[in-house]
């Protein structure tokens, strides 16, 4: 889970920096997380130091163009937003701020479904002094959307999930503060414990080069609870010149042909679903994956063989083959089934290429 978590902020980060006309980089000023790629998820903005979750309250078209086009380096068609989003949130932790860790705040934790707006956030002193501590029952703590390492909205990891925590009753402060920057080794002498602030209201014309340009809200007054769930991509009335007819949803881009591994319905372009396959261009369905053969991406032209010791028999959409069971192998791929080991020799493991000899002493006159 969190290793998962930060490829994923690697790759948005990797794939953000993208030069628009002025001089101004999309990924210092804004980005779309927790999307399938670079050009859908949710928006933030970064402001005073933080990144920070839109509203949806608001939001126009204007706004959708201007950060469409600032992604996509003014190669945009047209784009649409956006969904709503909760947070499950913890709430009710108190530290007295000596604590070495944050589960000696957590004795009266509870959960509620929360604003994004309502969370916290922290800034440690700068030096990191010794390595982070964790804590003894295994709960995690890290800050996540600061600029720089030692800042950011909190979120503490409790039996596998990463969760921001509510200033209910303005109840999170200093000490609190405190506990997480001792837990993280950093200083604790200016440790300041905040909400963390939220981009309320952006307000773009339409013609802006940059989301900077277009006035931006600081607050945590969102009279909506949702935020922007941004798609940057074409609509197909866009993608009727000569040479670019199809909208390729996936890439958000229009191209002159609709690509293998993907179907066409209408003008639009779509990729096959893992299981199923499509090798030909301009095609309206994708095919199952064969016998003996699987296919775990989307958007694939042609499925894999099964490895050796697996086998698939069945169609379906299949996006993983079944592995042999013992008594029995499969020494080569792509196959519908697996050999029974022969009288004399076993095979007592799965997903076996090969069956063992019978030891001396031992024999077996039937197979499998
Ligand atoms: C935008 O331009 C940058 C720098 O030229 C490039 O790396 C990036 O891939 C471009 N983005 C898109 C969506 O074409
Ligand atoms: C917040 O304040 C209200 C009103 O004073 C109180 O009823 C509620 O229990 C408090 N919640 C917490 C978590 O302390
Ligand atoms: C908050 O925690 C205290 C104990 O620290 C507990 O007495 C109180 O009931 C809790 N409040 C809520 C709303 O869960
Ligand atoms: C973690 O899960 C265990 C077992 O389900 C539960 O007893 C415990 O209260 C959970 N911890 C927190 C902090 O929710
Ligand atoms: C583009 O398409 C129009 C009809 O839609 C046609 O008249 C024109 O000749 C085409 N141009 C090229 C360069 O193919
Ligand atoms: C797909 O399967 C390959 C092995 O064929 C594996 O390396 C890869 O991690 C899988 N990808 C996903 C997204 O499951």
């Amino acid at each position: 889970m969190k290793t998962q978590t930060i490829t994923m902020q690697m790759i948005f980060f990797g794939f953000l920096f993208f030069v628009t006309r002025k001089g101004v980089v999309a990924g210092e000023v804004m980005r779309l997380i927790n999307g399938p790629n670079p050009l859908q998820g949710e928006l933030q903005v970064l402001k005073d130091g933080i990144w920070s979750y839109a509203c949806y309250s608001n939001w126009a078209i204007e706004s959708t163009r201007v950060t469409c086009r600032m992604l996509r380096n003014n190669t945009y068609r047209e784009s649409y937003a956006a969904r709503t989003g909760y947070l499950v949130c913890m709430y009710n932790i108190t530290c007295s701020g000596n604590e070495k860790s944050i589960d000696e705040c957590m004795n009266g934790v509870a959960y509620k479904r929360c604003l994004f707006y309502e969370t916290v956030a922290v800034r440690c002193g700068e030096d990191k002094i010794v390595s982070s501590t964790q804590s003894l029952l295994g709960i995690g703590v890290r800050l996540v959307n600061g600029y720089n390492q030692n800042e950011g909205k909190v979120e503490v990891g409790v039996n596998g999930t990463w969760r921001s925590i509510a200033n209910t009753n303005n109840s999170w402060g200093n000490k609190e503060a405190n506990v997480i920057c001792r837990m993280l080794g950093y200083r604790t002498n200016n440790a300041i414990g905040f909400q963390a602030p939220t981009v309320t209201q952006i307000r773009c014309t339409g013609n802006e080069d940059s989301i900077d340009h277009c006035s931006i809200g600081m607050g945590n007054s969102c009279s909506s609870f949702l935020y922007i769930y941004l798609y940057c991509s074409c609509v197909s009335a866009n993608c009727n010149d000569n040479s670019s007819r199809y909208c390729d949803v996936s890439l958000g881009t229009c191209e002159s042909e609709c690509a293998p591994g993907r179907y066409l319905s209408g003008s639009y372009c779509y990729s096959c679903s893992a299981g199923t396959y499509q090798p030909a261009i301009n095609q309206n369905v994708c095919y199952y994956c064969p016998f003996g053969t699987y296919q775990n991406l989307t958007g694939q032209s042609s499925c894999k063989a099964c490895p050796a010791g697996e086998y698939i028999n069945m169609i379906g959409g299949q996006t993983s083959c079944n592995v042999c069971p013992p008594g029995t192998y499969q020494d080569q791929t792509g196959q519908t089934s697996c050999k029974e080991c022969d009288a004399g020799t076993y095979q007592n493991m799965a997903e076996q290429t090969v069956c063992i000899a019978c030891e001396p002493g031992t024999y077996q006159n039937s197979s499998g």
